[in-house]
């Protein structure tokens, strides 16, 4: 990866990379695009990581199809697809961990020990890896962009951390891989996180401005939900995810499937592409 890079480094190309967990739908895609508008070569890599899944997680289960992920990716300008293996991320042994502190502690952090330093470890292993000039997130998973971001400012990647709108279905559902997992009952109960979002959208745009408002609105709308059970529903700034702001944030259980949604209030909802 390194050496094929070194190439293009040379020829003066510009490196985008898009690094997923594969089960690659519309919303990885969006990603892929804006990365192939910006630079001239777009990686995207391919990695079921452990160490960001808790015990008693979807690890074993999460869909893994390589082929069906290439396909997808067919036409779309990606010149390099990087799928390593666990043993060459995390040989035996391997113990070096990075962490963000503050921002990896508060909901998501808080619901799931581990997490984000499991995502910030593989990142940063990726950003040597690759060594792009650009990097592709969305904002779906709003606090993981922001751990990204911090850590590439702050470890001095000098990597341009880009953050792409949250792609939807027309009914409102983020796209997420882990929609899969859901039921018909449950995928329709699903709903229930974007609608939650515009009802508090809604509020904010006639001019409420009070966050313990506005949450309260969030969670009455998921409390009507009887097979959603709330992790957190809450309206904090996006620096930190613990002041008061106007990010509205959701992690939610549909069954056993946790999903997650967030809407930045007074911004436009993304239709499908
Ligand atoms: P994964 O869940 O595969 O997501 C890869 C990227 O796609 C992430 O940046 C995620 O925010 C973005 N994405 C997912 N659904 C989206 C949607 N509906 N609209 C816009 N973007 C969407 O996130 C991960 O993988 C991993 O944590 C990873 C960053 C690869 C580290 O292992």
């Amino acid at each position: 990866m390194r050496d094929l890079v070194a190439g293009w480094r040379r020829a003066g190309r510009s490196v985008g990379l898009v690094p997923t967990m594969g089960a690659l739908h519309a919303g990885h895609l969006s990603l892929v695009r804006a990365a192939a508008e910006e630079n001239d070569q777009v990686v995207v890599s391919i990695f079921v990581n452990p160490l960001q899944f808790g015990p008693g997680e979807d690890f074993e289960r999460y869909p893994r199809d390589f082929d069906r992920d290439r396909s997808a990716l067919d036409g779309l300008g990606v010149e390099a697809v990087f799928a390593p293996r666990v043993e060459e991320m995390f040989p035996a042994g391997s113990t070096t961990r990075i962490r963000v502190g503050g921002l990896d502690e508060v909901l998501e952090g808080a619901f799931r020990p581990g997490h984000f330093e499991g995502v910030a470890t593989v990142v940063t292993k990726l950003f040597w890896a690759v060594g792009p000039d650009r990097a592709y997130f969305g904002q779906k998973d709003a606090q993981q962009a922001a751990v990204v971001t911090r850590l590439a400012a702050e470890l001095n990647t000098g990597i341009e951390i880009r953050v792409c709108p949250i792609v939807r279905e027309p009914d409102g559902v983020a796209l997420s891989s882990r929609n899969a997992y859901l039921s018909n009952a449950e995928r329709q109960a699903a709903t229930v996180l974007s609608r939650a979002l515009r009802r508090a959208d809604e509020a904010y745009r006639a001019g409420q401005r009070d966050s313990k408002v506005l949450r309260a609105l969030l969670q009455a709308e998921l409390a009507a939900e009887p097979l959603a059970r709330t992790d957190y529903a809450e309206v904090v700034d996006p620096a930190d995810f613990l002041s008061p702001g106007r990010l509205a944030v959701l992690a939610v259980r549909i069954g056993s499937t946790r999903l997650i949604d967030n809407h930045l209030l007074g911004d436009r909802f993304q239709p499908l592409p």
